[in-house]
């Protein structure tokens, strides 16, 4: 499942994150995100949903990491009737590497492991401030289908973003 994404930053190797890979992702997190786990959570995720967890990384330097979970419950693309959906619960690239694609790539081949886990649909939350997220999210293919008012500990507000796989 290894795939390189050439771009104007050069070559990165977009592959399955491995425990040796998670201090890396942690610092990723850390600084590019107000959200932050436990290390324990990171370790959980990976055991749990390994196929979706997956890094960028060039000159053996993780330069960005994108971790999901498999849930079943309300469809978020229907009207009515459950649904197994993909939940994209943080991608995050370094911000020396952002803009050559990473981020697409790394969306893009856990939509395609989420559908080979035979999830129907994949969604996600985002601040209503993220602009640049939000738009990369609708070339993706994704909609807002709800408002989560206050969601985030300091009181921003998050779009719950969705699409059918
Ligand atoms: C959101 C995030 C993951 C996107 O990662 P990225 O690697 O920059 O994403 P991409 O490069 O695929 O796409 C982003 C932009 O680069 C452009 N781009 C894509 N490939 C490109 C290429 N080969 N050359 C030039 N630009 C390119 C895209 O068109 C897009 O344009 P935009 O600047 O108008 O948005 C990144 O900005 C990030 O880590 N942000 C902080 C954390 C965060 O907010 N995460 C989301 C929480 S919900």
């Amino acid at each position: 499942m290894q795939e390189t994404t050439t771009s104007r930053g050069g070559d990165y190797n977009v592959r399955p994150c491995t425990t040796e890979d998670i201090p890396g992702v942690i610092n990723i997190n850390a600084v590019t995100l107000p959200e932050h786990y436990s290390d324990y959570f990171y370790y959980e995720i990976l055991k749990d949903f390994p196929t979706t967890f997956l890094i960028a990384e060039q000159n053996g330097i993780v330069a960005g990491y994108i971790m999901c979970r498999m849930e079943y419950g309300l469809s978020m693309t229907r009207r009515f009737g459950l649904a197994k959906k993909g939940h994209i619960i943080s991608v995050a690239v370094l911000q020396e590497h952002r803009g050559k694609g990473v981020g697409t790539k790394l969306i893009e081949q856990s939509l395609d492991e989420i559908r080979k886990q035979s999830g129907k649909e994949c969604y996600l939350e985002v601040r209503i401030t993220n602009q640049g997220a939000i738009d990369l999210y609708k070339r993706i293919g994704f909609r807002v289908t709800s408002t989560l008012h206050g969601y985030y500990k300091d009181g921003e507000s998050a779009y719950t973003m969705a699409m059918s796989l």
